[in-house]
């Protein structure tokens, strides 16, 4: 199998990640079933595939052809077994749920035809967690997109013991095809690249703070002006919301029993006070 034998693809999960996704995919010409267990979120994802392709019409980004073409190319379907049925190529973007996700590739290995390729989303679930679930390990990787997926260039592309090449392989040239560019992990590691980055660059600027050497805006400030990104450590964490770094960070230390992996001391007492980020309107800022 190559990349030409491609061309019914199926993204699983309607929400944050998938309903943009399955876009990518249909502006790249591929006929794309999305998929999901809530008839709401599915018609959220069509009501925003009808609004989002006439403004990029509008804003001279696309033709009104490729808009057209990209609507007719994406079809919204709840019945997981009509959507997958025929497919070259399975994305899955459910949520982050391990067993909820080994029950799904189960399911997808006995509904989708022996060539396709099963590929997950998941932010930190290795694929080798997941590849055991179907009789076809071969053809299962981590395919991780990044929020939001119409604009963010990134695709990791995490090649596990039981992923073949062909398959990564596979899974790089359709990032391309979708307008991305694909990092081609040879080994799974908790994190992938950029979390695990990210994640470094946060503990360092958490332990600044907790060191007493530094406020979270002298950090941000030092960090948009030397480091050249967009936002600090303590804003961007204000955006995604500190109870969810706590909650990987408990995780990860639940796994590891490592005290490096446990949330940081100022993590630990926001996520008491309830100081969340954006969504509490208090978090490292205020937002009221
Ligand atoms: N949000 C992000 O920034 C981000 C970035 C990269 C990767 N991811 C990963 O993408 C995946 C989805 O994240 P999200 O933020 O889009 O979540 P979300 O909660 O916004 O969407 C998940 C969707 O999955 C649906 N769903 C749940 N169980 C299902 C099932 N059995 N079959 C079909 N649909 C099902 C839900 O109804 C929901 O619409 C996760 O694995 C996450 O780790 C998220």
């Amino acid at each position: 199998m190559n990349i030409e034998d491609v061309k019914k693809i199926c993204v699983i999960g309607a929400g944050n990640m998938g309903h943009q996704i399955a876009l990518c995919a249909a502006l790249a010409g591929y006929q794309v079933r999305c998929t999901d267990i809530s008839q709401e979120m599915l018609n959220k994802a069509e009501g925003f595939a009808k609004t989002y392709l006439p403004e990029r019409v509008a804003k001279g980004k696309l033709s009104q052809e490729q808009a057209d073409q990209a609507l007719r190319n994406i079809s919204f379907i709840q019945n997981l077994e009509e959507a997958a049925a025929d497919v070259d190529f399975v994305i899955e973007a459910a949520v982050e749920k391990i067993d909820i996700k080994r029950k799904l590739f189960a399911e997808l290995d006995r509904i989708t035809p022996p060539h396709a390729i099963l590929a997950t989303n998941s932010s930190f679930i290795v694929s080798s967690k997941i590849a055991d679930a179907t009789n076809r390990p071969d053809k299962v990787c981590n395919m991780h997109f990044f929020n939001p997926a119409l604009v963010m260039k990134l695709v990791e592309v995490v090649q596990g013991p039981h992923t073949s090449t062909e398959t990564a392989q596979i899974t790089m040239d359709l990032s391309k095809k979708m307008g991305k560019n694909g990092a081609w992990l040879k080994k799974e590691i908790y994190g992938f690249l950029v979390n695990r980055i990210l994640a470094a660059l946060h503990n360092e600027a958490l332990f600044l703070v907790d060191m007493g050497i530094a406020s979270p805006e002298e950090i941000d400030m030092a960090v948009t002006n030397a480091l050249g990104h967009p936002m600090g450590p303590f804003r961007l964490m204000d955006f995604t919301g500190i109870d969810l770094s706590y909650y990987i960070g408990m995780e990860r230390y639940q796994e590891t029993r490592d005290q490096k992996d446990k949330p940081s001391p100022l993590i630990i007492e926001k996520f008491v006070k309830g100081e969340w980020g954006k969504k509490t309107k208090k978090g490292f800022y205020s937002y009221d």
